[in-house]
């Protein structure tokens, strides 16, 4: 976080609008109703910069003007956004190397947005006068709060290939490697005759004999420089924005590819914003995915999200039925979810929660991107639900508000593993079905749970915060991270790998040391063999070992997709299971070593839910709300707290009704009801209990 910022310290409700699309008449009653549903906040302008600059330089601000003193009148702020994310007709056409270009080397015109490159000095140039423009004209408007930076970056495409791109990368990677000879190096260039003897011979991927197959450790490189290259186009606007309009707050939103928003938000924002539509749940599931958790899976999103701030913005929530002109994508939703998902959403960290979008336009692409509203303004279904969600915060968000999520258990991820992994097949994939499965698991038994993004610079006080973390197939380890990981057990922390740890440096190349590589004095192990498992899911078994003095009997579960065959090193590891089957039937498939205080565990498999559940049993954790809470697995529990105590979020994503026991007496802090024993939370229900 850049400076203090008092933009989260209360709970608030805004909406995106846009009144470049609606004739004047409309907006005073728009705002009129706004202010009536108890929403405070509006976010504007994002796209607009053919309304601020028509022509080149020529500024008009009329139109925001008026729509801004009109929403002031109604007791309304405003955040402006930079229009960045849509350069206009004018501006391509004059200035063509402003475009992005794809992979094919085919330039993305005008005609959607975002299509623009973050390296052209001209594309900078013109960001920065319509930036410097717009914040020398608001600095001083009483409406206006703070910025949004550009829209979503990385959102629609994520690759980048101009000309301007390609000497952008060549000028990072003199800088990062300082030599040609040490470039070869790290890129391994010596295999199939790649080394470079020039400069002007480096490039970003381009097309091989095989389609898009790139020199691994490059595309490492690639996707670094990509995030390098929006974080400092990102610095452009936001130096500009502080200069001249230090008393505002500046955020960006969206979680995109290819982009550090780590380091983008430790290093220019006051927070993070996200945009959050549950319901693309049902576009983006695997179809193959036993027991999905559909929109509950957001919840694991957002603790990504507050990974980055632990306190943030969602700046867009889905109000309404969605999709493009050509995209059927999200159902409407159902009575009480929009409530829900405005409740998941606080659950999990938001302070201030804006809807997507007040009306949606009645033209261009996205005139079925439905929010609050329909075109014909009638009251329906979605804005008495928004008017009751206004009307409970308005009682509640005071206490909510000052209160921060709190989880004992972390699932870790890094960026140059995922994006790595994104390429390498033999460990990325493998990285994206444990962390789901390890949240089911870990959702469904109501243990609360974080990200924990390992970084350069993250620090022993904030792994300490946990009492376990789990860290699937990490193939890229340094030697500095296992050693802060080791630093973490010895003082009595849980760490969990899978399969494929610690076998790769920085640069995406194979230590020639016995895998675990970097992990391996942490593990106690060696890995003895590996093998991919072919064919169906669950082609392999392993057998737990039961542990008597702990109660836990044996059990048998699948030993997923790939087999690390572990040979314990010494006398501290204890041999939790084996495999059931194949050549290797009988060997160690799951270790555990007492390190220090705590316990180094290595699973040789990809996890599935049963085989997380085995360890979660196995290290003891439980939920925070033992004792306190009985809930059904298909309730979610989060957990926000202060000093003054915990509240406790329960969210029913099921159409059904739940069952539940308090076996305290507990107050709904968004009804004023006290509860005790057995209840039932309605489809969709929220209970914040205090
Ligand atoms: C994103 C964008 C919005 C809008 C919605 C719906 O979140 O930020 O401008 O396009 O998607 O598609």
């Amino acid at each position: 976080m850049n400076q203090p910022t008092t933009a989260l310290d209360h709970l608030r409700l805004g909406v995106c609008y846009y009144p470049e699309h609606w004739k004047e008449e409309l907006w005073a009653d728009d705002f009129r109703r706004m202010a009536e549903l108890g929403i405070s906040i509006v976010r504007v302008g994002e796209f607009a910069w053919s309304i601020f600059e028509p022509r080149e330089g020529v500024f008009s601000f009329e139109l925001f003007d008026k729509a801004l003193e009109l929403a002031h009148q109604h007791g309304l702020q405003i955040i402006m956004g930079t229009p960045t994310a849509t350069p206009p007709a004018w501006l391509t056409q004059k200035y063509p190397e402003v475009l992005n270009v794809n992979f094919n080397g085919q330039t993305i015109e005008h005609g959607l947005r975002r299509h623009y490159n973050y390296n052209s000095p001209k594309y900078r140039e013109l960001c920065a006068i319509i930036v410097r423009r717009m914040a020398e004209h608001y600095r001083d408007h009483p409406a206006i709060v703070g910025w949004q930076i550009d829209n979503e970056f990385n959102c629609e495409i994520s690759e980048f290939y101009s000309p301007a791109d390609h000497a952008a990368f060549r000028e990072w990677l003199q800088r990062k490697y300082g030599s040609l000879e040490a470039l070869n190096e790290a890129w391994g260039t010596v295999f199939w005759s790649q080394t470079y003897t020039d400069w002007s011979q480096v490039h970003l991927s381009r097309m091989t004999t095989a389609g898009k197959q790139p020199n691994p450790h490059l595309y490492l490189d690639e996707k670094r420089f990509i995030s390098d290259s929006v974080i400092d186009f990102a610095k452009v606007q936001v130096d500009i924005i502080r200069e001249i309009a230090p008393r505002h707050w500046v955020t960006t939103n969206g979680l995109f590819g290819h982009l550090d928003s780590h380091r983008m938000t430790d290093e220019l924002l006051d927070f993070f914003s996200y945009d959050s539509y549950p319901q693309f749940s049902t576009i983006f599931q695997d179809p193959n995915e036993e027991s999905p958790l559909a929109d509950r899976g957001w919840s694991q999103t957002l603790s990504t999200v507050r990974s980055i701030s632990p306190q943030f913005c969602v700046m867009e929530q889905q109000a309404g039925p969605g999709g493009w002109v050509n995209r059927l994508d999200m159902p409407s939703p159902k009575p009480g979810q929009m409530r829900l998902w405005t409740y998941q959403s606080i659950a999990h960290g938001a302070n201030m929660v804006v809807y997507f979008r007040w009306r949606t336009a009645t033209f261009g692409h996205e005139m079925y991107w439905h929010g609050l509203n329909d075109y014909h303004n009638r009251e329906n279904r979605r804005i008495r639900e928004a008017r009751g969600i206004g009307r409970e915060l308005a009682e509640a968000g005071a206490r909510i508000a000052s209160t921060l999520y709190k989880a004992e258990v972390a699932i870790v991820r890094d960026y140059d593993n995922e994006w790595d992994g994104e390429y390498d097949v033999w460990h990325g994939p493998f990285y994206w079905q444990s962390r789901t499965a390890w949240y089911k698991a870990l959702t469904r038994r109501h243990i609360p749970c974080d990200t924990l993004c390992l970084r350069q610079g993250t620090t022993l006080e904030e792994l300490r915060k946990y009492k376990a973390l789990i860290y699937p197939h990490a193939a890229i380890m340094t030697d500095e991270a296992a050693a802060l990981l080791e630093e973490y057990v010895s003082q009595g922390g849980i760490v969990v790998f899978a399969c494929r740890t610690g076998y790769k440096d920085d640069r995406a190349q194979c230590y020639m040391r016995p895998f675990p590589g970097a992990a391996a004095k942490l593990c106690g192990i060696s890995v003895e063999e590996f093998t991919m498992v072919k064919g169906t899911r669950a082609a392999v078994r392993m057998n737990w070992l039961s542990d008597e003095s702990a109660g836990i009997a044996a059990a048998d579960t699948a030993a997923d997709r790939f087999n690390d065959v572990l040979l314990p090193e010494s006398d501290t590891v204890e041999i939790i299971a084996t495999y059931a089957s194949d050549h290797y039937a009988g060997k160690p498939a799951v270790t555990r070593n007492a390190f220090g205080q705590g316990e180094a565990w290595y699973y040789g498999a990809v996890f599935d839910e049963a085989s997380a559940a085995q360890v979660i049993s196995r290290i003891g954790l439980q939920s925070p709300a033992e004792g306190i809470l009985e809930l059904p697995p298909q309730v979610e529990l989060a957990i926000r707290e202060d000093a003054a105590g915990p509240l406790y979020f329960l969210l029913n994503y099921a159409e059904e009704p739940a069952e539940m026991t308090l076996r305290e007496a507990k107050t709904d802090l968004l009804t004023g009801r006290k509860l005790q024993g057995t209840i039932s939370l309605e489809g969709f229900g929220v209970l914040v209990l205090a």
